[in-house]
């Protein structure tokens, strides 16, 4: 089979069901008008370490409303990734639904806010990790009801839960990091392999 994606309806499930699992970005903003907001991305990756540089796709409008993530991002240039674990994978979902823009959804989630150092929207306490975030760019996907925000960003500060540094390094069966595969199906990454990287002799 080939596909040609101008021609695919179901183009969106067709790429999100083959680039997975992805990582997902709960991002936390604050809009202008100082409602806190929460949602999560995952078309959403780190692309470079110095500077530490994150990448996320936002669809500008949903159902012709515009997203407040992307507005807020715009608007105010600052927002947390906090990453999602397992323990906070349902309330992760919960804040998917297109809440008007005056509902913070901290509440609806049931978290907690805890205050950033460099920025102005809050961090998820429940998160083993939230990144502050200084936006730099974003570039403009496509056109229309279509259209997504490409927002690059840096890294100003990482928040850890203590636990999940072993030996100087990120220990994975400590920070249990939920990824997405298409659609309402994840992916836990329990399970998993080491290989020694080879050297050229
Ligand atoms: C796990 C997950 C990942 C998502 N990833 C994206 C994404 O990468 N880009 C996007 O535009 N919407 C994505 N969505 C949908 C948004 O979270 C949803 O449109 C949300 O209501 C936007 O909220 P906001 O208007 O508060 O920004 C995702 C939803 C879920 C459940």
């Amino acid at each position: 089979m080939i596909i040609d994606p101008k021609q695919e309806e179901r183009i969106y499930y067709i790429l999100t069901g083959i680039v997975a699992p992805r990582p997902i970005a709960f991002i936390s903003t604050k809009s202008s008008k100082g409602v806190h907001n929460l949602a999560p991305f995952s078309f959403f990756n780190a692309v470079s370490a110095i500077p530490p540089t994150i990448v996320v796709g936002i669809g500008r409008y949903i159902d012709s409303k515009p997203k407040d993530t992307l507005l807020n991002i715009e608007e105010t240039g600052e927002f947390v990734v906090n990453i999602v674990s397992n323990e906070i994978v349902e309330a992760m979902n919960m804040t998917a639904a297109e809440f008007p823009n005056d509902v913070d959804e901290f509440e609806i989630a049931g978290l907690t806010k805890a205050p950033s150092i460099h920025i102005d929207p809050p961090r998820v306490a429940e998160s083993p990790v939230q990144l502050e975030c200084k936006l730099k760019q974003v570039i403009q996907i496509g056109e229309g009801s279509t259209e997504s925000g490409l927002v690059i960003a840096e890294i100003l500060l990482i928040h850890l839960k203590d636990d999940i540094i072993v030996n100087n390094r990120i220990d994975n069966s400590k920070l249990n990091p939920v990824g997405r595969l298409s659609g309402g199906m994840y992916a836990y990454t329990n399970e998993t392999l080491y290989l020694k990287r080879p050297i050229y002799p």
